[in-house]
């Protein structure tokens, strides 16, 4: 029995230093411990021996098995090492300059966002900035949503654990759960409750939903949230401010147009479309933008503006969506994947 064992293990030792992949070493494997395996026969052969050989040859046949074991771990490490040198390819050598890909060029979202901030700062507007960890109160309370809304739902909406913390998102009440904003509207509460009126924001920012990935779909995505709040503000000043950044964004010769919606944060609320059909790919007529209104007397009273004195209009759009019409871009993803052919010509 010891020299049959001392033979495996032998065996065992040249036949594991040439396996190269995981099939190979599965079928070693299952050749010496496998229910079929030759250690596993030897192992079955105990039974048969005289009671006063069993210790001794019960302690071979450990030390063979903990042998073999070690073996197979040590080829197992080997195919590793080799599979993930594959997957690393050749050795490079960090010393090299990096092969020229030229100056660096701004992402088509930056520029929009840019270019929309650049347009509306020129009518008074500031950036206003809020975090992307938002808590229920900044995000759906104080914007009038109520608690069975269905933006609120966990299908929709990103939350975090319970025992998640964030020093610097402040929380309203104790008790109430961070998530990822679903909208940049959240900004607006954040503003007023900061500040006095008149206010004239514009904040720009990363959004997220539960959606599934397509075309025109990203769980992920950016928006584009503005904010005025003055004394006498009408629906005209509204429109007009839309007729006035969708014309110098994409051309005179964009009209604009308001279909009445529901927000809770607004009232009245509007749809927004456009028409540009002079731009690139733009095949019909009406392009829904983003939602807009006159904001709601329930939101002024929830960050104490006296909605008596107070008025003001605010509306959200999508950035992906305006940069799509601009440049006739016709799937969202190209703005995720960072392919140098696509983003090179933003230049
Ligand atoms: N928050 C809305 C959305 O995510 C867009 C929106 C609608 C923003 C109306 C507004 C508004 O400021 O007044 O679809």
């Amino acid at each position: 029995m010891q020299e049959q064992l001392s033979a495996l293990t032998a065996k065992a030792q040249t036949e594991f230093a040439s396996l190269k992949t995981r099939p190979e070493f599965e079928a070693a494997k299952a050749r010496y411990v496998g229910p079929n395996g030759e250690l596993t026969a030897l192992m079955k052969q105990m039974g048969s021996l005289p009671k006063e050989q069993k210790p001794v040859v019960g302690k071979l046949i450990n030390e063979a098995k903990t042998q073999i074991a070690a073996l197979l771990e040590a080829a197992l490490r080997t195919i590793e090492s080799t599979e993930l040198q594959a997957q690393l390819g050749p050795a490079i050598d960090p010393t090299l300059p990096s092969p020229d890909f030229g100056p660096g060029t701004s992402h088509p979202l930056t520029l929009v966002r840019e270019e929309m901030c650049r347009i509306l700062r020129k009518v008074g507007f500031t950036v206003a900035d809020g975090p992307e960890v938002e808590t229920e109160y900044y995000c759906f309370d104080a914007l009038n949503t109520p608690a069975d809304h269905p933006a609120r739902d966990a299908q929709d909406t990103f939350y975090l654990p319970t025992s998640a913390r964030f020093g610097n998102v402040s929380k309203k009440n104790p008790d109430e759960k961070y998530l990822l904003r679903t909208h940049t509207s959240s900004v607006q509460i954040r503003t007023m409750l900061k500040g006095e009126p008149p206010i004239r924001i514009v904040s720009p920012g990363r959004v997220y939903r539960r959606d599934t990935t397509d075309a025109t779909h990203s769980a992920n995505f950016h928006q584009l949230e503005c904010l005025y709040v003055d004394k006498n503000v009408t629906v005209r000043d509204l429109k007009a401010l839309l007729d006035y950044i969708f014309a110098s964004l994409l051309g005179k010769e964009t009209k604009t147009r308001f279909r009445p919606h529901y927000f809770g944060y607004t009232e009245p609320s509007f749809e927004v479309d456009l028409s540009a059909k002079h731009l690139p790919k733009v095949r019909k007529e009406w392009i829904e933008i983003g939602g807009c209104g006159m904001v709601d007397p329930t939101v002024f009273e929830a960050v104490g503006y006296d909605p008596e004195v107070w008025s003001g209009y605010a509306f959200g759009m999508g950035l992906e969506r305006l940069a799509m019409l601009l440049y006739g871009i016709d799937d969202i993803r190209y703005f995720y994947q960072n392919d140098l052919r696509f983003l090179k010509q933003f230049a």
